[in-house]
């Protein structure tokens, strides 16, 4: 069975089930299993060194499956940004048309992919950004809870609340992130309002994700409570998994008189590389969210879509109908 909604038509896919953009994990062998599986996987951009790199990925997962699949572009405030435009060309050019978008300021990126008939879904953790985004003219809202890994924002706001004030206001059809990891979660982001569900953490505990086992066997250990929150005094909180790493961060940071350039020896992007590729839990921060506490195993991709939609659909058929008396 499958379950069509909005966005599941606007995507040409099977399942209301998206592949976040992750950096590092998020290459053709993880977006190919899911697209293959009947979600969207997402290539991340900024994973592959060069803009002429990431065609070559993109063609790489063009060899691995002929379902759709999207390329993640995450904007960051950066002293040396890369090349953000080269990257959104070599997306066009190489004939992709789905993207997800994230992080500041997208307009002008937005603006061409739409002039090239290219999908757009916006991530973001607020209402008033999704908004925003609305007017900017993209296609779709990837609204991601304070639940999530990644960057959360500074509101604190749980997809409880943060996934039905969306659905509230915005037009367009939303997607849930953060915080997803089986078919419960799917039927209540359908109940909130969505039209389906975005999962980072959950992915990253498959067969498929090109990351180490010690990394997957450490997601399925680890507990709802295994995450810190870093970056907050710099107004840009990251949720990252426990680990030695994480907690010195944020000793360090609780240090009144504390700057940027006292935690920047631990917190570079090259060393989470080390840690997924090579296994060594501590040797940089690993990106995780809360969800970790609902993660027990490591499936394959087509294994875990799956489970979520006939889990799904067993709640709403059986479970919730079962409530329901007239
Ligand atoms: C290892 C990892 C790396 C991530 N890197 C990015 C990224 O580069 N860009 C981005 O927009 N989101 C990134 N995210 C966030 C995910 O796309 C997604 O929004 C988030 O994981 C959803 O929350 P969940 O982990 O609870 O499912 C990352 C998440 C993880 C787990």
């Amino acid at each position: 069975m499958t379950f069509r909604t909005r966005f599941t038509e606007l995507c040409g896919i099977e399942h209301p089930i998206v592949q976040g953009g992750m950096m590092w994990v998020g290459r053709a062998e993880l977006a190919a299993a899911v697209s293959n599986a009947g979600g969207l996987g997402i290539l991340t951009a900024l994973t592959q060194p060069t803009p002429d790199d990431l065609r070559r990925e993109i063609e790489r997962c063009r060899t691995m499956t002929d379902k759709p699949f999207g390329v993640n572009l995450t904007i960051l405030p950066s002293v040396t940004p890369p090349p953000y435009a080269e990257y959104r060309r070599a997306i066009i050019d190489s004939g992709v048309k789905i993207v997800e978008t994230a992080g500041h300021k997208p307009q002008e990126h937005v603006d061409d992919f739409k002039a090239n008939g290219v999908i757009v879904l916006h991530k973001c953790t607020a209402v008033r950004h999704a908004l925003s985004a609305e007017r900017m003219g993209v296609d779709v809202i990837s609204i991601d809870g304070f639940e999530c890994a990644g960057h959360p924002g500074e509101d604190d706001i749980p997809g409880l609340i943060l996934i039905p004030a969306t659905a509230d206001k915005v037009k367009i059809p939303i997607i849930a992130s953060g915080g997803f990891g089986d078919g419960r979660g799917l039927v209540a982001a359908l109940a909130l309002g969505a039209q389906g569900i975005n999962m980072g953490t959950r992915f990253c505990a498959t067969q498929e994700a090109p990351i180490h086992d010690n990394v997957k066997q450490f997601i399925v250990q680890n507990d709802e409570r295994a995450t810190n929150l870093i970056f907050r005094k710099f107004k840009n909180t990251g949720r990252v998994s426990k680990n030695s790493v994480s907690d010195k961060v944020v000793g360090i940071t609780n240090q009144p008189d504390s700057v940027f350039e006292d935690i920047r020896p631990y917190v570079s992007g090259a060393q989470g590389r080390v840690a997924l590729e090579t296994g060594d839990l501590d040797a940089g921060l690993i990106w995780a969210g809360q969800v970790q506490g609902i993660i027990d195993n490591v499936p394959s991709c087509a294994d875990l879509i799956g489970r979520i939609i006939s889990e799904a659909e067993a709640i709403i058929t059986q479970r919730l109908a079962g409530f329901v008396t007239h």
